[in-house]
């Protein structure tokens, strides 16, 4: 997770907060109105799947309320990663230099985005953990948090990454980092999009960082976890792991 001790990183420029949303009409509100608190310079993106319970327009109001406040209109469910994919596009376009991830329901903490920024002036990525020391999750179900503990270890070895926490979606990007993963390149949909991106940052020699946070369980709305999901990121974790040993030995013999 190194490129030697002795960077230097430059100045963050101003922070866009991308919210990506599927039915949390009960959740927005609240969620934009603790990022405009916790940061009040940060900007924030809400990025709806044309949510069928009305948070998209909910959302309008809030924008027409407040210039720190925007939308994206997107045509229906396409998976939270083609909703980051597409909020990063416009983030990117609009000149923003820092990118969160935070997921509308509460889970992330706005209140500890400060941390996750200060931690941003040093390196290139910077993870909330949930999985480190000092982070932790509240009000999760045991057989939840089995699934992401496995989730992550599972990468992990799968894919010799060392981060802990390698599926969470609370993530501060420098504008230059998200430039240099390759974008263009990736197909993930569900939430091994996350995975997808950590395996891009560590590979291309990115500093990555992980800072703990605690994760509380959304009390408002339902998650949009599915097998569907699970069974992406595990085919797709297993895919990438495998090719990468694959080549690996291929490059051994004919070198
Ligand atoms: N636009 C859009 N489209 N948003 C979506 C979609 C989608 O298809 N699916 C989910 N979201 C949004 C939700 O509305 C919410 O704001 C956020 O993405 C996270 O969804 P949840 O359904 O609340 O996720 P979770 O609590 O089960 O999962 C959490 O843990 C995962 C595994 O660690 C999240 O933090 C994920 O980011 C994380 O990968
Ligand atoms: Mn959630």
């Amino acid at each position: 997770m190194s490129n030697g001790g002795q960077r230097t990183f430059g100045p963050l420029g101003t922070t866009l907060v991308i919210i990506p949303t599927y039915n949390e009409a009960e959740n927005i509100g609240r969620i934009v109105g603790r990022v405009r608190e916790a940061v009040p310079a940060a900007h924030v993106l809400v990025a709806d799947d044309n949510s069928p319970d009305g948070t998209g327009k909910l959302a309008d109001e809030l924008a027409a309320e407040d210039d720190h406040v925007h939308v994206l209109h997107r045509k229906g469910k396409e998976g939270l990663g083609a909703a980051y994919l597409a909020g990063f596009a416009w983030g990117l376009e609009h000149g923003y230099g820092v990118l969160v991830e935070m997921d509308a329901d509460g889970s992330h903490q706005p209140e500890e985005l400060p941390r996750l920024l200060t931690a941003l002036s040093g390196a290139d990525l910077v993870l909330g953990s949930r999985w480190v020391p000092g982070g932790r999750v509240v009000n999760w179900p045991k057989s939840r948090e089995f699934l992401s503990r496995g989730g992550s270890t599972y990468s992990r070895l799968m894919l010799d990454v060392p981060i802990r926490d390698v599926t969470g979606g609370f993530r501060a990007f420098r504008r230059e980092t998200l430039e240099g993963l390759g974008l263009d390149e990736v197909a993930s949909a569900g939430y091994c999009f996350q995975v997808d991106l950590a395996r891009r940052a560590v590979r291309k020699g990115f500093r990555v960082v992980e800072v703990p946070i605690t994760f509380v369980e959304r009390e408002l709305g339902d998650s949009k976890m599915s097998k569907d999901i699970v069974i992406e990121a595990l085919w797709r974790v297993t895919q990438w792991g495998l090719g990468e040993r694959v080549a690996k030995l291929t490059g051994r013999r004919t070198s």
